[in-house]
């Protein structure tokens, strides 16, 4: 498999005409990727007037006190109540706050990762942001180990631990939950009613073990003002995936960007199969027409950036 490296030609390219498949014609031309430091600065400053990731990354303590109710953000009618747990964990200041860094990897979930060697690579960028507890240990080699940000959506209790119906799933969360060794554990927590149960299990776990974590439970506001940013842009998403969400914080501290595992399709450049996450079963009709997300549009927007210069994505090899 080759990088796809693109530099913003005339040539129409695979996302383009298809969302759902690339075919063996389709193949970008490979040509050297530079940074567009104009374009990221302004893109920087124009999501700047939607949501401020410094602010928005985390409610903080005090927004908020025990007993206070919110209405779930996707659930208007549904509500919950601040436990005293989510209010201990709640951060006293932004764990952005004044934060910048050089280069900034932000790590998907496709099986794109599987035998690409990027491991080394993401490690060596100054901040490793990463989706939904995704294991790392077996797969160092390809996804790299460094996390400084890791996102758990409270889905993932169930997907991948089996909502800790016994010791050993429970053990099992709590040894990648010690794994993470003070970085920061990214939790929307006021989402969906269905993860009531589920963040506060894993809030129990962490402040009874004391798990060297630093907890981030975005602001309501977060995922509107992100839709938001890209609608106006004309990038019709239905609700932003995780990963275009950590793109669009990332922005506001992060220099260069570099994304990996970005691949929605079921079938790489020379349409041999892709799995849709590198660690589990899970299979692709999660991004059907029901699923919430429009994963394939917002590949399309961050590759128009990737041809701009404003990011750089890695769908290949790493060298
Ligand atoms: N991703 C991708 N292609 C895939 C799988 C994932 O581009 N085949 C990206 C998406 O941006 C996704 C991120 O990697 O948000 C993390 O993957 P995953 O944990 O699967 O996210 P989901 O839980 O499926 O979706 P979300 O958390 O966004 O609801």
């Amino acid at each position: 498999r080759a990088e796809m490296v693109i530099n913003g030609s005339s040539s129409p390219t695979v996302a383009d005409r298809s969302n759902e498949s690339i075919k063996h014609h389709d193949r970008p031309v490979p040509s050297k990727w530079r940074h567009n430091q104009t374009l990221s600065l302004k893109i920087r400053k124009h999501i700047l007037k939607f949501l401020d990731a410094e602010k928005d990354i985390s409610v903080l303590k005090g927004t908020l006190k025990p007993g206070d109710i919110i209405h779930y953000v996707f659930d208007r009618d549904s509500t919950m109540n601040v436990s005293q747990n989510l209010y201990a964990l709640l951060p006293r200041t932004s764990p952005l706050k004044g934060k910048h860094f050089r280069t900034c990897a932000i790590v998907g979930n496709s099986g794109i990762l599987l035998n690409s060697s990027c491991g080394q690579e993401i490690d060596a960028h100054s901040f490793v942001i990463r989706c939904n507890l995704a294991p790392v240990q077996e797969y160092t080699r390809d996804v790299g180990s460094k996390t400084d940000l890791v996102t758990m959506n409270p889905s993932v209790i169930q997907r991948a631990f089996e909502d800790l119906v016994n010791d050993t799933w429970r053990e099992k969360l709590l040894q990648r939950l010690h794994s993470l060794n003070g970085s920061i554990l990214w939790i929307p927590a006021f989402m969906a009613k269905g993860g009531k149960e589920r963040v506060e299990w894993v809030n129990e776990l962490i402040l009874k073990h004391h798990i060297n974590v630093r907890t981030a439970y975005p602001s309501l506001r977060l995922l509107h003002a992100v839709r938001g940013y890209w609608l106006t842009n004309k990038v019709y998403i239905k609700r932003p995936t995780t990963g275009l969400l950590m793109y669009t914080l990332a922005t506001r501290f992060c220099n260069r960007i570099y994304l990996y595992g970005f691949w929605p399709f079921p079938r790489d450049q020379d349409q041999n199969p892709v799995k849709y996450h590198y660690y589990d079963s899970l299979k692709y009709g999660y991004t059907s027409q029901t699923s919430p997300h429009t994963m394939p549009l917002e590949f399309k927007a961050l590759k128009t950036l990737h041809q701009q210069g404003a990011l750089k994505l890695t769908v290949g090899q790493c060298e």
